[in-house]
């Protein structure tokens, strides 16, 4: 088990487009190890590589905590319908931001044998997969905010402002 250093928004290897990724081999088989391994150890739900400084075109995803998930060489074939919600980033540390996407996503990609699936998603997961997506071409979910950034505490203060409120509502 190795953690990798996650870069920070700034770090210009955020913004650069990967390369897909030809063979499977030892190497990328540890890459990919340690994507998952970086991903549990900071809490997030999804991790791209060049957020490890790698511009490869592979990302990993967990939703629940139980479901992990290797996308190589994605290709998002179909999207529709709308979700707006917060989300974050672990190359933004700390910080929230308001997004809309597609509310439904199919994708094919490759797994770790290089064999061809395709899969479909929604809601959440949906966003966790797009998000991951953008990251292979260099885009940050800042570039798609509506609104300001929200540090954690500002985030949650909202949160308990809004469930308050539909309480009062009930
Ligand atoms: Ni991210």
């Amino acid at each position: 088990m190795a953690i990798r250093n996650i870069r920070q928004i700034g770090d210009s290897v955020l913004n650069k487009p990967c390369k897909d990724v030809k063979e499977m081999n030892e190497r990328t088989r540890e890459l990919i190890e340690d994507m998952f391994d970086t991903m549990y150890e900071a809490d997030g739900v999804g991790l791209a590589a060049p957020q490890v400084g790698i511009l490869k075109k592979i990302f990993v995803v967990d939703v629940t905590g139980e479901d992990p998930m290797l996308f190589i060489n994605p290709e998002i074939l179909e999207t529709d319908g709308e979700q707006t919600g917060y989300e974050g980033c672990l190359s933004v540390e700390g910080k929230s931001g308001l997004v809309t996407r597609p509310n439904h996503v199919k994708v094919k990609a490759l797994d770790i044998n290089m064999n061809e699936f395709e899969t479909e998603a929604e809601g959440f997961l949906a966003r966790a997969i797009l998000h991951e997506s953008d990251h292979l071409s260099g885009v940050l979910y800042v570039d798609k905010v509506e609104g300001p950034l929200l540090t954690n505490e500002e985030l949650a203060k909202l949160m308990e402002e809004k469930e308050a409120n539909e309480k009062n509502e009930a």
